[in-house]
């Protein structure tokens, strides 16, 4: 059989698919942007029907670009936004309402009503998460309650919930599976991670009919096949994980203390801790990295809403830059004697500070600030983001050791300024890898193993290759200085200081 794995990698803005031969390269690849709706402040959907056709057109285009037909390719790996989630009708496959994506805000009170009832601690210890709108089970909620008769519907059955990779596996195979991987059940706020079950308790304080929710797997297992009319003959579905999960894998991250950063829109650090359940006492959360032949492997994970965002801003809000790709650079320009701090703030704080309410602010600023200071902060503000992650793991988990280095991908990486001032901050080592595609290299890799056409995890984490290593160079007291400074500006951000 040929090696060819297709990767579906349905993210917040984009969805792409990417064909790898057996050597694991790409041969041909589409990508299709899709529509975001802001229905009211705070809120964000996506129209699952316009994701499923950006799925079918990019897998199309993909196995177009590479000269290949459906009956080439050995698996199909679905990676996929995490914790948005669709509610649809077993029947006829159609939505009852649009994705409500993981940035939004809607449930903030219903996660403020839970919280004063006391029961953030029990959710953080069933779960790993902590009440905030940002997971999914709360946006099930809210549909089952907002729309007209969904509640009776889905206790009798009729309705299915499920992470955009459960409607996807749905759609693909013809209503046939109704499936997700543990990594994304780890997302939803009603999956008991210690267990690996979805919990009873927590789907009642919620009133979630469990029988709406799909059956958990494995990460590398069957999910089925597409349906023949589909593309022309049959792939079959051996890999599913969320994107964080799956750029974890595509790094090889596969040993406890490793640990990747991936710089889209946001940034998502995730530390493997092994067969650790490591409960955060820093606001950090505990997550399942991967579940391979039924053996969990968990992570600690630091989730950062803006990083690509403030680069974003500096193009079009502010416009100090023309392409992203300037910011380093203007970056490099910028006054070593001014000590100019962006909190990126725009939609609350993440980790550690989980603050909804804090919007962002600037200080420092002098006269003789101008555009390169502003690059210079925006850029800087991500890396101390980082560095706070980094702090948080150390103090939570011992296998943090000094030692830890970081490996980065994601759009932001091809920064060389960037990432030589992360390393700074850090005080640690940050290895860019040859092959940035790290997410769908995960999902590709998940399927393509399990089909037997690509290697094992060892074999394949010997494959991961340094492009270039960025050593701290920076000297002790300016790091401590601009750490200090950057503590302070988030201290005077915070909603409640
Ligand atoms: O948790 C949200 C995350 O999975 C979204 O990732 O890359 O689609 O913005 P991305």
């Amino acid at each position: 059989m040929n090696g060819f794995v297709l990767a579906i990698d349905q993210g917040t803005t984009s969805t792409r698919a990417i064909l790898f031969d057996a050597q694991m390269k790409v041969v041909g690849s589409g990508q299709e942007e899709f529509t975001q709706h802001y229905p009211a402040s705070g809120w964000v959907e996506h129209d699952p029907e316009e994701i499923w056709a950006s799925v079918a057109t990019t897998m199309k285009a993909a196995l177009k670009a590479a000269g290949r037909e459906a009956s080439d390719v050995a698996a199909i790996g679905i990676t996929n936004q995490r914790e948005t989630v669709v509610i649809w009708d077993r029947a006829t496959g159609k939505p009852i309402h649009n994705a409500i994506v993981w940035q939004d805000r809607r449930t903030a009170p219903l996660c403020q009503k839970l919280k004063k009832q006391g029961l953030e601690k029990k959710f953080t210890r069933k779960t790993g998460l902590l009440l905030d709108p940002y997971f999914s089970g709360t946006k099930i909620a809210w549909m089952l309650d907002k729309v007209k008769g969904a509640r009776k519907r889905a206790e009798k059955g009729e309705l299915l919930a499920g992470t955009i990779d459960s409607f996807l596996i749905w759609r693909l195979t013809g209503g046939k599976v109704h499936a997700t991987d543990a990594t994304n059940a780890s997302r939803t706020l009603v999956y008991n991670i210690a267990e690996n079950a979805w919990d009873d308790e927590l789907l009642a304080i919620l009133n979630i009919p469990a029988k709406m929710l799909p059956e958990v797997k494995d990460c590398a297992d069957d999910y089925g096949a597409t349906e023949k009319n589909l593309f022309g003959a049959e792939i079959r579905i051996l890999g599913v994980a969320g994107d964080q999960h799956a750029a974890t894998i595509g790094q090889a991250c596969f040993e406890p203390g490793m640990m990747k950063s991936t710089y889209g829109t946001g940034c998502f650090a995730l530390l493997n801790t092994g067969s650790d359940l490591v409960r955060s006492r820093n606001r950090l959360l505990t997550t399942i990295a991967y579940r391979l032949n039924g053996k969990t492997t968990y992570a600690l994970e630091g989730s950062i809403f803006i990083a690509g965002a403030a680069v974003q801003w500096l193009r079009d809000g502010i416009k100090v830059i023309g392409k992203a790709e300037h910011s380093g650079q203007l970056a490099a320009e910028a006054d070593p004697t001014q000590n100019v701090y962006l909190v990126p703030a725009f939609v609350g704080l993440g980790a550690p500070h989980w603050d909804a309410d804090a919007r962002g602010a600037i200080f420092g600023l002098t006269r003789n600030s101008g555009p390169a200071e502003f690059a210079r902060a925006a850029l800087e503000s991500v890396a101390y983001q980082t560095r706070d992650l980094l702090d948080a793991m150390r103090k939570d988990w011992k296998g943090t050791s000094a030692k830890t280095v970081l490996r980065v991908d994601g759009g932001m990486v091809a920064s060389d300024w960037t990432m030589q001032r992360l390393a700074d901050i850090l005080d640690a080592p940050v290895d860019r890898p040859t092959i940035l595609e790290t997410t769908a290299l995960g999902a590709a890799w998940l399927a393509g193993s399990k089909a037997g056409v690509w290697p094992k995890a060892k074999e394949f984490a010997k494959g991961w290759a340094l492009e270039r290593r960025f050593k701290p160079e920076m000297d002790a007291s300016t790091r401590s200085a601009k750490l200090a400074g950057w503590r302070d500006a988030v201290r005077r951000t915070l909603s409640v200081p």
